[in-house]
């Protein structure tokens, strides 16, 4: 397709038109031109293809497919190559579906435990969310499909998500919330981005110039078309003229009217639509070229795929010994979970499945054990029901393991609105501390899309955090509980004691459309750290039935230069008898400088399979960006020059190898030195040191510290350390009411002079 030929042949209202959907899920054809219709849809876990009776919530039916782990779940795998094979599934059948982009994947870094839609989110560390993001579409584009990567931006909680206004600082931006987005565009280059809801600083995404086009096109090189959340449009001439290309679902025609008049009363410049129209054009055109008309897929494969994912997500968090089960123990399965997991959230992810299997029915098919099982608790209402407790003992009772199966049922969290606690309902907390109390070996499964509150861990003999598995959630799970999958996720993710502990508590979900994120860059356990806080899980925990050891711990330079890189590399073993994976993790902890700084932060990860004894070398590359922050001054990424320590662990509590590298920045930031400069600045920079030397030394007599005697001429109270602080903080100004006269605005006048000229 010759875009730029066929823009110019369209008529203004084809092209206004062209920037609208022509239903909820189809961009419009012109067949005239030879345009054709191609259709998108939800995203992003697996595939929602509705007919013309769309909803963008997940209420109508859609077509029958396979729900793989959501995001919260496959995150936890830390696992870039798994997600990218999940990924060519889901653009495999996309491709059977004629479908032209897949919208996912769901990136928003999780702020706070409360998101509604946090189990379709990756994680509350930008690192890890972008590397699993762009290994996802990578994975998904490789079939010829592409995907929209959202929502664009800022868009961390659920509560007025239409009207909410984020009010982020630049730097907390910049490290937090756009580095998902960043890594996705510059190496996977997504076909679409979609825009969130909410505004940023103010402006809505749909209408933000700087996020639309000087940050992700100007800045970042995105090629593809930027989409609208379903609904998120508030101006659509604004929307062009900031860069946003397609509305979706389009609003009947009335905003293509109001483009077409912007162009003719000269309000809006054709040349913007022309762009708009050409980014879409040319995305339609790629999906077009790369049809494959022969594409299937086969739904059981999937499925087995859904089943591999799961059990390399789910977390281990606690283990005493009790599991894995063994196959001849008389084994209890307590909890409706058992029969009916809960394994996706809902709204607009929400997939129809082809089917779904359950612990209860899959611990007999694959492992032919025979469970007694109890429901423990009603599936339909939280309150705790006595005769369902009751006949739950009995059965925990007669059985030598009790294996537990709570968490969130639907109600709980979900697209288009935000938790308002952590806690599991009444019913199911009341049932593991009843089996507790009646049993000596419990094991507690959880489904749940996020953080839970657990008062009960201490009584409890091991928990597998299944989160939310995908249709293949019961495998998965017993999988895990009999070691025929040694468990090998981590946590992505922070599980705090309490809500009250989490950093953006105070202001989460703010005041009316207000939403200050006033922790900064202090989001998860970048803020438990650098408060020393307990945790119940910290991030990057999760346990194996086998054990590693962490050795020769290597780094590849004792110093570089910011345009250097270093590599570090360590030795993992399997210690123990079985099989297994592990993650190993690297933070980069900055020393302290003049940037207020997370105490580490994660900057690289890597899992390994080892059999027993086996052991494995791993390497990491660190770049200036492992070590640098967003400095304000420059607007751009910058390192302090310093130590820096390495630390390799298996979790950010766990950190089992340390070690330093010293950076050399070759930046300088640039400095006006006025006549409010401290003292103490210049004398910090060796160069311009010498240019107040001579004014400095006779002060220090003035105020009352005689080094040449090494004594306090003053009072006692006056110490050497005040003196010092005294002149470092003061302003060169002050030189002149406090120098006893030897001093003077000319003397200054002249030292800034060369000060600001060296
Ligand atoms: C959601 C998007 C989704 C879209 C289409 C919106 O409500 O926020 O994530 O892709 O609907 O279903």
């Amino acid at each position: 397709m010759d875009v730029k030929t066929i823009v110019g042949n369209m008529t203004l209202e084809e092209k206004a038109g062209l920037c609208s959907g022509a239903d909820f899920w189809n961009t419009k054809a012109v067949e005239r031109l030879g345009i054709p219709q191609m259709m998108v849809s939800d995203g992003p876990h697996g595939l929602r293809k509705q007919d013309d009776s769309g909803d963008h919530v997940g209420i109508n039916e859609s077509i029958k497919a396979v729900c793989f782990p959501p995001g919260v779940t496959i995150a936890s795998s830390f696992d870039p190559e798994l997600i990218h094979d999940v990924g060519a599934a889901l653009g495999e059948s996309a491709q059977a579906e004629n479908l032209g982009v897949i919208l996912g994947p769901a990136v928003n870094i999780k702020r706070s435990p409360l998101c509604g839609r946090n189990f379709e989110y990756l994680s509350e560390d930008p690192y890890l969310s972008a590397e699993m993001a762009t290994a996802l579409i990578k994975g998904i584009q490789s079939q010829g499909v592409g995907t929209s990567i959202k929502h664009y931006l800022a868009n961390n909680q659920e509560h007025r998500r239409l009207t909410s206004d984020s009010v982020i600082d630049e730097r907390t931006l910049r490290e937090i919330y756009l580095p998902t987005f960043e890594k996705a565009v510059k190496e996977a280059q997504p076909w679409t981005v979609m825009c969130s809801y909410n505004r940023i600083n103010g402006v809505y995404a749909s209408e933000n110039h700087r996020f639309l086009t000087e940050i992700l096109r100007d800045e970042w090189g995105f090629e593809g078309f930027v989409i609208s959340d379903w609904g998120a449009v508030n101006d659509r001439v604004k929307g062009i003229e900031a860069g946003l290309d397609l509305e979706m679902p389009g609003s009947f025609g009335t905003n293509d009217a109001k483009i077409v008049e912007a162009v003719q009363s000269g309000e809006l410049d054709e040349n913007l639509l022309d762009k708009a129209v050409g980014n879409i054009l040319r995305i339609v055109d790629k999906w077009a070229a790369s049809r494959n008309k022969q594409a299937v897929f086969d739904l059981e494969a999937q499925h087995e795929k859904a089943r591999k994912a799961a059990g390399e997500s789910m977390v281990l968090l606690k283990n005493d010994g009790t599991l894995p089960l063994r196959k001849g123990a008389k084994i209890a399965f307590i909890g409706g979970f058992a029969e009916k997991p809960r394994f996706q959230g809902g709204g607009s992810s929400h997939i129809n499945t082809f089917r779904h299997s359950t612990a209860l029915h899959a611990v007999e098919k694959l492992f032919g054990v025979n469970v007694v099982y109890a429901k423990g608790y009603s599936l339909t209402d939280d309150s705790v029901d006595n005769e369902l407790l009751t006949e739950a003992k009995a059965v925990a009772e007669s059985s030598d393991v009790a294996v537990i199966f709570a968490g969130l049922p639907d109600s709980y969290e979900s697209e288009g609105y935000d938790r308002t606690h952590m806690n599991l309902p009444e019913s199911h907390t009341r049932l593991i501390e009843e089996i507790c109390q009646a049993h000596s070996d419990t094991v507690v499964v959880l489904h749940n899309g996020s953080p839970v509150e657990m008062p009960w861990i201490d009584s409890v003999d091991a928990v597998l955090e299944a989160y939310l598995g995908g249709q293949a959630v019961g495998e998965a799970v017993v999988d895990i509980l009999f070691g025929a999958v040694n468990p090998s996720g981590k946590l992505a993710e922070t599980f705090p004691l309490k809500l009250e502990d989490n950093p953006s508590y105070l202001y989460y979900q703010g005041e009316k459309d207000v939403v200050e994120y006033r922790e900064g860059v202090f989001v998860g356990y970048r803020y438990y750290d650098a408060k020393k806080m307990k945790v119940l899980f910290p991030f990057g925990h999760g346990l194996s039935y086998t054990e590693f050891s962490y050795t020769n711990l290597t780094i590849g330079a004792e110093k570089i230069t910011d345009s250097e890189t270093v590599t570090v590399s360590v030795d993992i073993t399997n210690t123990g008898n079985v099989a297994g994976k592990e993650v190993v993790q690297l933070y980069a902890a900055p020393s302290k400088g003049d940037a207020i700084r997370p105490v580490k932060e994660l900057k690289g990860f890597e899992k390994v399979f080892l059999n027993p004894g086996e052991t494995k070398t791993v390497s990491f590359t660190l770049n200036k960006r492992s070590f640098a922050y967003f400095n304000m001054a420059i607007n751009d990424w910058f390192v302090e020059s310093g130590k820096y320590g390495i630390e390799i662990g298996s979790s950010s509590q766990d950190i089992r190898l340390t070690g330093t590298v010293g950076l050399e920045s070759a930046q300088e930031l640039p400095v006006t030195y006025t006549m409010n400069s401290l003292v103490g600045d210049i004398l910090k920079v060796p160069e311009k040191a010498a240019s107040i030397g001579e004014i400095i030394e006779p002060m220090k007599k003035v105020f009352g510290h005689d080094e040449a005697a090494g004594r306090e001429t003053a009072a006692e109270a006056i110490t050497a350390e005040m003196i010092e602080a005294m002149l470092n903080y003061m302003p060169l100004r002050n030189l002149v009411s406090f120098g006893n006269g030897m001093v003077t605005f000319e003397k200054l006048e002249e030292i800034l002079k060369k000060l600001n000229q060296q």
